[in-house]
């Protein structure tokens, strides 16, 4: 059976190197844990040089955002094959907390677009920012997908992964988040408007991850009884016991 897939989102955090070279350590002592998973880790660009050294033999390296352009002059910009170059693998695009800044989902087919040209996995964010009674929020979610997903064909569609991450249930608790009987009727219907899109056989191929208040708490739960390949963990990702105590419940060790 495939790896479970986990993605560490550090945002912007530890506050410092040396936070963040104390987390490093920590992860490394459950390293045989973590290699049960297909791991990566998006830490602030700043920190890219210590995750790429000290957690290669158990994680890769996954950037939180692409620039859209391989080439070009845009100060502050950080192209795919940069990206590419420091060993990234996998990108976080269209993240919710970007697309409050103004990133549009035709922001984000052109990156994810990017992405696949450079060999990047890209990582499509996509999520309700609230439910309401009539279900209305599932059209919100199709036009999304469909949006950010503009432009791609059948054959490159598998290699996109997507991560479910409503916006509501972010940075909450487990209490709070959404139960597993809600994220397996969602990831049901982010299939079906895959297959609608590229056919049943492409959409069956494409990953589906959860994000949105993981914790050890949750992990276990949304992880049995919802069909997806892994979570994408934020603010339990920087806490090195409960981060590996999500592994363990991915992996059912
Ligand atoms: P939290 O796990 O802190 O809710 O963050 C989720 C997220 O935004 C990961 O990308």
């Amino acid at each position: 059976m495939a790896k479970p897939i986990l993605v560490a989102n550090w945002k912007n955090h530890p506050a410092s190197l040396e936070e963040a070279k104390s987390l490093i350590r920590e992860l490394s002592k459950a390293k045989l844990v973590l290699k049960k998973t297909r791991l990566f880790i998006a830490p602030p660009l700043p920190y890219f040089e210590l995750v790429s050294s000290g957690a290669r033999s158990f994680a890769g390296l996954a950037s939180q955002n692409m620039f859209a352009h391989m080439k070009g002059s845009y100060t502050g910009g950080i192209t795919p094959g940069i990206l590419k170059s420091f060993g990234v693998r996998l990108a976080i695009v269209g993240h919710s907390e970007r697309r409050a800044q103004g990133e549009s989902s035709e922001a984000v087919s052109l990156k994810v677009k990017a992405a696949l040209k450079a060999g990047i996995a890209p990582l499509v964010c996509v999520g309700e920012p609230s439910r309401d009674a009539d279900g209305e929020y599932f059209e919100v979610l199709r036009d999304e997908i469909k949006a950010s997903l503009a432009g791609l064909s059948k054959s490159n569609v598998s290699s996109v992964i997507i991560a479910y991450e409503p916006v509501w249930a972010i940075g909450k608790s487990a209490k709070e988040s959404l139960a597993p009987a809600e994220l397996a009727e969602s990831v049901i219907f982010i299939r079906k408007v895959l297959s609608d899109l590229f056919g049943r056989k492409a959409a069956e191929s494409v990953h589906i991850l959860y994000g949105g208040s993981v914790e050890y708490a949750n992990a276990g739960t949304l992880a049995r009884e919802s069909g997806i390949s892994g979570f994408l963990v934020g603010h339990a990702s920087l806490n090195a016991k409960q981060f590996v105590a999500i592994a363990k419940s991915l992996t059912g060790k």
